[in-house]
């Protein structure tokens, strides 16, 4: 089923404690909202994740997901997390592959590509990351950049598999920059990632995965966003540090 997806990636920031103080706050500010057909998602540091996914509990429709993940079982590998420790620390899904993980530390589509059946081999669902720098933009190779990510980090898997998968398309020029992709260049690559999806594993598929858009979402500008028919949700930095703004994008669905 194609979900809606609210996610938010704290990135480097909050302790556990300011972790599970922002998560408290947002259930409450959500607790009579409908969140049939939604997912909402809390990515936080590794070191919060046991507590968050605490408070979070089994409440319906809310998750929360790792950053990154190893892409070891495990041994020695020293300050490496893996899958199977982020799933058993009550977390459901695992970001993979955002441009800063790419850009900072490296991270290869193969690598990512391993990354993910790791997360798949733990049952974490993988929101895996796409999305090209200005230059990509400006010379008009996007979508070749798109194409290799999404081929070469998740076209191995099986259809099975793939059908577990989220997509954040996230332009590298607007994530904390304040300058936002228009909803329809936003949409112009959603449509591109899904028809990719489409010519692998088919048109059910297709048209159930979710695809979320990440990069300067804000309440001013996500209904806006979501609104367009392939958009499927957000993945959310700095505005998911603000329990009013992260209510505010999950109201704009
Ligand atoms: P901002 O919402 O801060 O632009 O960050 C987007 C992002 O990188 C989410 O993964």
């Amino acid at each position: 089923m194609r979900y809606k997806i609210i996610a938010g990636n704290w990135k480097m920031n909050t302790t556990p404690k300011e972790g599970v103080d922002l998560v408290t706050e947002v259930l409450e500010l959500i607790k009579s909202t409908d969140l049939t057909g939604t997912k909402i998602v809390f990515g936080t540091p590794f070191v919060s994740l046991l507590a968050v996914a605490e408070s979070v509990g089994n409440t319906p429709g809310v998750y929360v997901a790792s950053q990154n993940i190893s892409s070891y079982d495990g041994g020695a590998y020293t300050g490496e997390t893996s899958a199977n420790m982020i799933s058993a620390c009550g977390a459901k899904m695992a970001i993979i592959g955002h441009s800063e993980r790419r850009e900072y530390f490296h991270e290869t589509n193969a690598i990512l590509a391993t990354k993910a059946d790791k997360a798949i081999g733990s049952d974490l669902t993988p929101i895996y990351c796409c999305g090209e720098v200005l230059a990509d933009r400006k010379n008009d190779s996007y979508q070749t950049v798109i194409q290799s990510q999404i081929e070469e980090g998740l076209f191995h898997l099986s259809a099975e598999d793939f059908a577990n998968v989220v997509i954040a398309y996230e332009p590298v020029w607007a994530i904390g920059t304040g300058e936002t992709a228009s909803p329809e260049q936003a949409q112009a690559v959603h449509a591109f990632i899904r028809n990719l999806v489409k010519s692998k594993y088919g048109a059910e598929i297709a048209e159930n995965v979710s695809i979320l858009y990440g990069g300067s979402m804000k309440p001013t500008n996500a209904k806006e966003l979501i609104g367009m028919p392939d958009i499927d949700g957000g993945l959310i930095g700095g505005a998911s540090l603000k329990a009013a703004d992260f209510v505010g994008i999950i109201n704009a669905i």
